[in-house]
C-alpha cells in the first residue's frame, strides 16, 4: 500500500533550490553514489510558496523538520547541552547532503535501524564529539513523496571544515552508510551579498 504523502507546500517544508542567484554560493558539488543534480552556482533556501513568485531553479529539494525516531532520553540530555544554532556570523561555510537510504533500510523494523544507527555505527555517541564546532538541522523529505529521504544541513567556520571532513569520513565508513544509496555533497559559502536570516534553533 503506498503511503499518501504530505504537501510539498506544507507550512513547515523548506525548499532548497539550485540556482543562478542565491544566499549561498556553491564552491563544490560531489555525488557520491546515485544520481547527480545539474550544477549550478548558487542556493537559494526558500519557503515553497516564494517559488512560485521567482524564476524557476535548475533543482528544488524539499525537506520539514520532524520528530526523533532513535534518539533516546539520555542522548538527546547530553545534544541538548549543545543546542545548533544556524546563522551564526562566524559560520560561513555550509554543507547539503541530500541523502536516500534504500528499500532494505526501509522495511527493517525501527528496532533493527536503530541497532545499526547507534549500535552499529555509532551516529550519534560518535558525531556528538563535534556539536561545539557543526551546526546541523536534519529536514525528513521522504514524506513529502521527494526522491530523497534527507536533508542534511550543516554550518561551521572555515577553520572547522577539517573536523568535518572527519566526521564524514567516519559516518561513510560505519554500518549505517552501506543503505545509502543516493548521496551528493554540496559545499557552499555565504555569498556576500545576502544578509543574515535569524537565528534558528534545531529542536
Ligand atoms: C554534529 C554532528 C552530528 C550530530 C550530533 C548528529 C546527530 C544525529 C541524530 C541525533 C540523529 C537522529 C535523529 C532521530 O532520532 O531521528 C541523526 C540522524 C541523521 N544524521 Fe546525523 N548527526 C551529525 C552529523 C551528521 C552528518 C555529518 C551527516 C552526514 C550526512 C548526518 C546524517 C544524518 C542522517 C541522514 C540522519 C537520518 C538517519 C535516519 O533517520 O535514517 N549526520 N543525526
Amino acid at each position: 500500500m503506498n503511503t499518501p504523502h504530505l504537501s510539498k507546500t506544507h507550512p513547515l517544508s523548506t525548499a532548497f533550490c539550485g540556482a543562478a542567484k542565491g544566499n549561498w554560493q556553491i564552491s563544490a558539488m560531489h555525488t557520491l553514489i546515485g544520481p547527480s543534480l545539474p550544477q549550478v552556482p548558487c542556493l537559494e533556501i526558500v519557503k515553497p510558496d516564494a517559488l512560485a513568485q521567482g524564476p524557476a531553479p535548475a533543482w528544488a529539494l524539499y525537506g520539514l523538520p520532524s520528530h526523533l525516531r532513535y534518539t533516546t532520553q539520555a542522548e538527546k540530555v547530553v545534544l541538548d547541552q549543545h543546542p545548533s544554532l544556524l546563522n551564526k556570523p562566524e559560520n560561513s561555510c555550509a554543507v547539503l547532503i541530500p541523502i536516500q537510504k534504500t528499500a532494505v533500510w526501509w522495511q527493517m523494523a525501527q528496532d533493527e535501524r536503530r541497532h545499526i544507527f547507534e549500535e552499529d555505527s555509532q551516529h550519534i555517541a560518535f558525531s556528538q564529539q563535534y556539536l561545539s564546532v557543526i551546526s546541523r538541522k536534519l529536514y525528513h523529505a521522504k514524506d513529502l513523496g521527494e526522491d530523497f529521504d534527507f536533508l542534511t544541513w550543516f554550518e561551521f567556520a572555515p577553520e572547522n571544515e577539517g573536523l568535518f571532513n572527519e566526521l564524514l569520513d567516519y559516518l561513510r565508513s560505519t554500518r549505517e552508510w552501506k543503505y545509502v544509496c543516493r548521496e551528493i555533497d554540496i559545499r557552499l559559502f555565504r555569498s556576500e551579498a545576502s544578509g543574515l536570516l535569524p537565528e534558528v534553533h534545531y529542536e
